[in-house]
Order: C-alpha cells, then sequence, then structure tokens
C-alpha cells in the first residue's frame, strides 16, 4: 500500500452536457458530448481520524443529501483502483468549484475526475490522464450503475466529444471535434434531483422487456447521430437544434422525459432556441437549448428564469 506524505492535493473535472443520445449511449450507440466551461474542484488532506468529505458545491437542494450513498461507495471504488487503503486513511475531501451540482451536467463524474487528480497529487502518484478516466469510471458505476463513460471522458479531457462505448470490452471509441467557434447554449433545471442508475436500470428493463420497440429506437437514434456530426462540422446550427428536437422525442419514448422538462423544452422553442432537448439521465434534472448568440441566450434564460427555473448560461465547443 502506498504511503501518504504531501500536505494537500487538489484537481478539476469538467461539467458536461451531453447533446445527443444520453441512454442510447450505455447500449453501445455513439453520443456527442460537450464539457462546459465550469468545473468541479477537489481538495484532499490529511485531518481527522478515517475519511471525511465537506461537500460545499453550491445546486440543486438536496442533492448532496440524496447522493451521499452514492458519494462515499464512488469514493471507495476510486481508492480500490488507487490502491489505496480506506482503513489506514484519515482524509478530508473538499469539493468546490463552479459547477453546480444539479443533476444531468456531469456533476458526478466531474467531481470524481477532480477527486481522482487530487488524491493523485496527495499520493504522489503520477498519473497520465487515460488512468485518471479510467479510475472516474469506476466511481461512475456507484452513481450510474452500468455507465457508458461519456460523463468521465467529458470531464476529464473537455472538448467537444464524439463517443461511442466499444460493448466488447476494449477500449472505447472518443474523438475530439471541432466546432468552427464556441456556441452560446442554456442548461436548464428542473430543481428534481434524479437518480441516474435508476434512470439508465428502467430503460434496460424496458428493452429487455419490448426489444423490437428498442430495437428501432435505437437505429433512428444512430442514424441521427451521425447526421448530428456532419452538422456539427458543418456548423449548420439550425440542422443541429433540428437533430435536438428529435433526440428529445427518442428520449420521451424510452421514457426518461417528465412533465418538467417537456415543459421546458417547449418553453425555449417558443422563446426561439434552435433546439432543445433533456440532457443527462433525465427523471427530472436538466435540459439543454440552443440558443446562438447572446441576445438570445438572454431571451430563453429569462423565460425560464421568470418561471422560477435555475439556469446556466455556456457555450459549447469551448
Ligand atoms: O445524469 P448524468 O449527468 O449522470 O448523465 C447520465 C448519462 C447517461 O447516458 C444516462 C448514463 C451514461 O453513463 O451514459
Amino acid at each position: 500500500m502506498l504511503s501518504k506524505d504531501v500536505l494537500m492535493g487538489s484537481g478539476s473535472g469538467f461539467g458536461k452536457v451531453i447533446l445527443f443520445n444520453e441512454h442510447f449511449v450505455v447500449h453501445g450507440v455513439p453520443g456527442i458530448v460537450s464539457a462546459i466551461d465550469s468545473v468541479a474542484h477537489a481538495e484532499v488532506k490529511e485531518a481527522g481520524e478515517g475519511l471525511s468529505i465537506k461537500d460545499e458545491r453550491k445546486g440543486a437542494i438536496g442533492y448532496t443529501e440524496k447522493k451521499l450513498i452514492q458519494q462515499k461507495e464512488s469514493i471507495d471504488r476510486m481508492f480500490k483502483a488507487m490502491g489505496i487503503n480506506s482503513e489506514k486513511t484519515s482524509l478530508e475531501i473538499r469539493l468546490g468549484g463552479n459547477l453546480p451540482s444539479f443533476s444531468g451536467i456531469g456533476a458526478s463524474a466531474a467531481s470524481s475526475v477532480a477527486i481522482a487528480r487530487a488524491l493523485a497529487e496527495e499520493f504522489k502518484m503520477d498519473l497520465p490522464d487515460e488512468r485518471i478516466n479510467e479510475i472516474a469510471y469506476e466511481a461512475e458505476k456507484a452513481y450510474a450503475g452500468t455507465p457508458s463513460g461519456i460523463d468521465n471522458t467529458a470531464a476529464t479531457y473537455g472538448g467537444l466529444i464524439w463517443f461511442k462505448k466499444t460493448m466488447t470490452g476494449g477500449p472505447n471509441i472518443i474523438e475530439k471535434l471541432c466546432l468552427k467557434e464556441p456556441v452560446e447554449i442554456i442548461i436548464g433545471n428542473t430543481g428534481i434531483v434524479a437518480d441516474t442508475k435508476e434512470m439508465v436500470a428502467g430503460v434496460a428493463a424496458r428493452k429487455q422487456k419490448t426489444p423490437e420497440k428498442y430495437n428501432l429506437l435505437v437505429k433512428h437514434a444512430e442514424e441521427l447521430v451521425f447526421k448530428a456530426r456532419t452538422a456539427l462540422r458543418a456548423f449548420d446550427l439550425r440542422k443541429v437544434g433540428k437533430l435536438m428536437n428529435e433526440n428529445h422525442r427518442l428520449l420521451q419514448e424510452i421514457e426518461v422525459s417528465c412533465r418538467e422538462l417537456d415543459h421546458m423544452v417547449s418553453l425555449a422553442r417558443e422563446r426561439g432556441a434552435l433546439g432543445a432537448k433533456l440532457t443527462g439521465g433525465g427523471g427530472g434534472g436538466c435540459m439543454v437549448a440552443l440558443t446562438p448568440r447572446k441576445d438570445l441566450q438572454e431571451k430563453v434564460a429569462a423565460a425560464f428564469e421568470e418561471e422560477g427555473f435555475k439556469v446556466l448560461r455556456t457555450k459549447i465547443g469551448v
């Protein structure tokens, strides 16, 4: 086992927004994700007895409490993956940063990457990003059950990414995509803290029960994401928006949307967003609207805020 002799380690991980194919990506369909300019930050230092976690992130009411058990399991998993003996540690982990702890924007993956980097620094391990990504994937199992790996990949590397999980156990396909210039988006939060693990398990159960229906939807999601990649590369934002709308319809079909998400998606479109869809695990959590240029972004954000929803004004392709 490793010995610890550095005073403090720190690290960060990016938040993310899935633009295409959350859930489908768990079943081997490619997805497109963009990191956003908000990060989770972690600091690890020797303190007290055993392990204590100070979660100082701002976000949805009840998020920290609801995720506490999964968070502990995720840290245990990271300790194991990194060869750290949790019984012999006296560590304090502090979590902060400007990424709000909303469901759906990769708050868990960003925090896992941040903690893995902080632990690596604290224990003087020189770990490449590839290894940090693997460790964060282990941690994600606590939050998502059978994660695809898309969240931890975006949290580790940042940027706009084409991601495909390799279902046979080999390395996943991870490709950076280039956008001509960054584009404004709005992330709207329903305020509902969702359980990604339950949502992922629900889709898997329904897929098993009605395979014909799901096979068709999977095929559609696959065709759609290739068109989305072409549209993003061509900077055809109207087309990207249209495809986001179609993607939301597929996500409704697999029953991961909810009344609040549908309402916010409709409102964003009414106010001129080029496209809108839920993002992340669904069942609450967040939605994303494509709102190129500041004035449109502001118009859509104001509509949400008037109704009391919290919003994040950010960009993709930064
Ligand atoms: O809700 P989030 O931010 O954890 O995103 C989950 C994304 C899923 O596609 C539903 C799960 C996964 O691991 O890909």
